[in-house]
């Protein structure tokens, strides 16, 4: 591996770049391409990150080790929404770090009640189960369904099923990688857990003959991101809705990329005006500071958890819940969401402009992308090193797709700017 190659006097924004490579203080002493290769031997190998060592970092900026800025269009896959410390989010984690940061909930602590309460009165939901990574809320979320197939449905015990759809990702336990159709996140991992039937994803058809009385839930991502940003047909999540209302079974709906302002609204499901029955989320509710995610869920589905029957040490701490009830109000603005439709029409008019020439097409929904790149240009990969060289982080998905996901609190200027490195790595 490299570092990387391109000058600051080729910022995208235009801005007046870093003046030159530097070792700012307090910064490590060993340059990107030591460090790179510092980490070989001793991390696992299960990412391979483009060539950019990262050390500080504000809005939607990133520099790095040299002191070469970068357009952060990723944003931490959704979990930096709200950029780079952003400054409400900062001042409620050092609040927070000066009174309470861990009790285990072997007591209370003074911060859950309020993250509880805003979580329920942003999604319109009526409790909260907190956990902390994406994977851990599906996990739960199954666990969930499954009690209550059992306890309320009346399913026989250990014959709950749950519905998901192809080309889903969930996050890599076990369990989660078993109902996985990609190989690659499933080969040598088996054997796998039982209970769970793959349908076509947007195919309300193939759901309907897939749900039967044994079924506890459909648990469907409103827009699959991982898989290159697949927006389904409008009446898609509807259909799930009435689908699952009428055979009795839970809709649990993963928004842990797609909700929280992603796409133009609090969540993905409100641009069809559906409520699902469990939410999960994750990601953007630690502000980019700490790991936070929670199932959400109706009453009557979150009710049938007693003591000892699911936990986390680390789950709903006050440090979690803190910055996690300042993401909600950041939320409850409705800035963000207002930014992230607005801005996504500019996001939509550049990748049209670009359509036809490098692009082959795209799906967008707020400020959220997967742009199918011509294959013969590059792959993903490819065009991301290329990106990187023009100082615009993106990450591929599948073959020659790329996804973009920039902060929400980008300028148009810097969107304008980003889409122009695209131009330029397509030519
Ligand atoms: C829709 C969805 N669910 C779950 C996860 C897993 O989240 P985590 O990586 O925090 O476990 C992801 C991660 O990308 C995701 O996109």
């Amino acid at each position: 591996m490299t570092a990387p190659t391109r000058t600051p006097a080729t910022t995208a924004n235009g801005t007046a770049p870093v003046s030159a490579p530097r070792s700012p203080a307090g910064s490590s002493a060993r340059s990107s391409t030591e460090l790179i290769a510092a980490e070989r031997p001793v991390l696992a190998h299960n990412y391979h990150p483009l060539p950019v060592v990262v050390a500080r970092a504000e809005g939607v900026w990133v520099e790095d080790v040299e002191g070469h800025r970068y357009l952060d269009m990723l944003a931490g896959y959704s979990a930096l929404n709200f950029g780079h410390r952003h400054p409400a989010l900062i001042e409620a984690a050092h609040r927070q770090l000066d009174q309470l940061t861990l009790t285990s909930r072997a007591f209370h602590n003074d911060r859950l009640a309020g993250f509880a309460e805003g979580l329920a009165a942003l999604t319109g939901l009526d409790m909260v189960l907190p956990m902390n990574t994406g994977a851990e809320a599906v996990e739960s979320g199954i666990k969930v369904a499954r009690k209550w197939a059992y306890d309320v449905k009346g399913v026989p015990a250990d014959q709950a099923t749950i519905v998901v759809a192809a080309d889903n990702f969930h996050g890599r336990t076990t369990t989660i990688v078993g109902f996985s159709n990609d190989e690659t996140a499933r080969a040598g991992f088996g054997p796998f857990a039982p209970g769970f039937r793959v349908v076509p994803y947007n195919d309300l058809a193939a759901l309907e003959a897939a749900v039967d009385e044994t079924t506890a839930a459909v648990l469907i991502e409103p827009i699959q991101g991982e898989a290159g940003v697949n927006i389904p047909d409008d009446g898609y999540l509807s259909g799930v809705r009435d689908l699952t209302r009428r055979t009795g079974c839970l809709f649990i709906a993963d928004e842990i990329q797609s909700g929280l302002g992603r796409t133009g609204t609090t969540l993905a499901v409100d641009h069809e005006s559906v409520l699902p029955d469990v939410l999960l989320l994750g990601k953007a509710l630690g502000g980019g500071i700490v790991p936070v995610s929670a199932v959400v869920a109706r009453r009557e589905v979150l009710d049938v958890l007693g003591p000892g029957q699911h936990g986390s040490t680390f789950g709903g701490n006050p440090l979690s819940a803190a910055v996690g009830s300042a993401v909600i109000d950041l939320l409850a603005t409705g800035d963000f969401q207002r930014r992230a439709a607005e801005l996504g029409e500019v996001l939509r008019t550049g990748l049209t402009a670009l359509t036809g020439k490098g692009v082959n097409g795209f799906r967008a929904r707020g400020l959220w992308a997967g742009v199918d790149i011509d294959p013969a240009l590059g792959t993903g990969r490819e065009i991301s090193e290329r990106l990187l060289r023009e100082g615009v982080l993106v990450k591929d998905t599948h073959g020659s797709t790329i996804r973009l996901a920039p902060p929400l609190t980008i300028t148009c200027e810097e969107l304008e700017s980003a889409l122009a490195g695209l131009e330029r790595a397509l030519g």
